[in-house]
């Protein structure tokens, strides 16, 4: 029996599932992979839980590095997190000749050009499935299953701690800081929720599926990223009324131009699946040429989905660990000459269609006044919505939609909209896609 050697460097969460689905399912894995993968060594700064997680069948250390250099590991399972200590580990490891497995996306949306071509000069694996949309094989998709394919577009829901909080505010009428509350309370949200709540997290994860869906480098510093922070309960309404939910979508689409990578809350036809993705669950769409749309399902987190994938990538390594680069698939999917610097463009230049809404006094004119503008810059409504005001108002929300423009046509519209007399405020923006074709 051939034998696959683990260090594990944390246990907490995600390395306890790991360690628990891999001693669980070990004969299964073992029938699947003809490997026996056995984890030898685990880090973590509480020593005695690590010791009581593996029972003594584990060497057990709070020192990282002693399981990175340690002759007897084959492969590394990185799972502290963070982006300082995680990629010191990891290049560590690498230059070790390691093999490393890590959940860790803010290390490789930052780092990951680094740290691939680090691998690739020494001939090691760096699997990542699980850092995006945890236990949904969305990593796998992309550069295996769908490999016939032009990918056209990715757009998910990947980010589980704004799902939840804008499917309650939905479903409860809820305002964003009342649900934030109550997901810390449960555990969905961090103490500090701001890489989840303002789309940072989401964005690592789309930087990391835009590099293996179009061939391109890790892009991070380019994504364009909008949270939900200031998402309001009346534009969930008014989108619900129109026959649309709000999603916190990630975006990256190729255009003739470049590509657009975004991340913001998204109006999407509530008639698609993906609109009626709730709570804590993640779901990708990927648009390829060949294929059409396609959607990936399931749990974005949690110690077992997470896991699932952690594991998954370990019987991967088990299969290839002798193989050469050519027989693997390739970091990024694409050959390592063929990765193309693709240009990201920018926010004011990208295509979309916008949810607008507007405070406006009630009298004769001011709508002629906002379509007279739209209708100047070419932009078409798609529909409308003029809501009474309450009884002891004079003022009342108008709702528009358009058609498809370029971003720095519409916010042109927007300031000359704001700069109407009759206009109170600021115009609400938001992008619509219909993830339809
Ligand atoms: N914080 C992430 C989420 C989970 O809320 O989806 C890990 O990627």
């Amino acid at each position: 029996m051939k034998h696959l050697n683990v260090g594990l460097l944390g246990i907490g969460t995600v390395g306890g599932g790991t360690y628990a689905v891999l001693t669980r399912n070990a004969a299964e894995i073992t029938r699947r992979t003809g490997v026996a993968i056995n984890v030898v060594q685990v880090a973590d700064r509480n020593v005695e839980h690590a010791k009581t997680l593996t029972g003594g069948n584990a060497e057990v250390t709070n020192d990282a590095f002693a399981v990175v250099n340690n002759p007897n590991v084959d492969v590394v399972v990185e799972l502290i997190g963070g982006y300082t200590l995680s990629k010191e580990l990891v290049l560590k490891a690498i230059e070790n000749g390691k093999h490393v497995v890590t959940a860790n996306k803010a290390l490789l949306a930052l780092h990951g050009n680094e740290i691939f071509a680090a691998a690739l000069a020494k001939n090691v694996i760096v699997a990542f499935e699980a850092a995006v949309a945890g236990g949904i094989p969305i990593i796998k998709a992309l550069r295996e299953g769908l490999g016939a394919n032009k990918i056209e577009w990715v757009a998910g829901i990947i980010n589980g701690t704004t799902n939840f909080i804008l499917t309650e505010m939905r479903e409860k009428g809820l305002a964003f800081t009342d649900v934030l509350g109550e997901a810390q309370r449960l555990g969905y949200a961090e103490a500090d929720p701001t890489f989840d709540v303002e789309g940072i997290d989401a964005a690592h994860k789309l930087t990391i599926m835009s590099a293996i869906a179009f061939g391109m480098p890790m892009k991070f510093e380019q994504a364009y990223t909008e949270g939900i922070t200031k998402l309001q309960q009346a534009d969930i309404q008014y989108a619900e009324e129109l026959g649309y939910r709000i999603k916190l979508l990630g975006i990256a689409k190729r255009t003739d131009a470049g590509v657009e990578l975004r991340v913001h809350p998204t109006l999407i036809p509530e008639k698609r699946l993906v609109a009626n993705v709730n709570g804590a669950m993640n779901a990708v769409v990927v648009k390829g040429d060949a294929v059409g749309p396609t959607l990936y399902y399931g749990a974005g987190a949690g110690a077992e989905p997470t896991a699932s994938a952690v594991v998954a990538d370990l019987m991967d390594v088990a299969r290839l660990q002798n193989a050469s680069a050519e027989q693997r698939v390739p970091y990024l999917a694409f050959q390592p000459n063929s990765v193309a610097d693709l240009p990201v463009l920018n926010i004011a230049e990208v295509h979309s269609a916008y949810y607008l809404r507007l405070r406006a006094s009630d009298k004769p004119g001011v709508l002629a006044g906002v379509t007279k503008i739209l209708a100047d810059l070419n932009i078409s409504i798609d529909a409308m919505l003029q809501k009474e005001p309450a009884d002891n108002e004079t003022e009342a929300d108008i709702v528009i939609l358009t058609h498809i423009t370029q971003e720095r046509n519409m916010d042109v519209g927007i300031a000359a909209i704001e700069a109407l007399p009759a206009i109170v405020g600021k115009v609400v923006k938001i992008r619509m896609e219909e993830l339809g074709k």
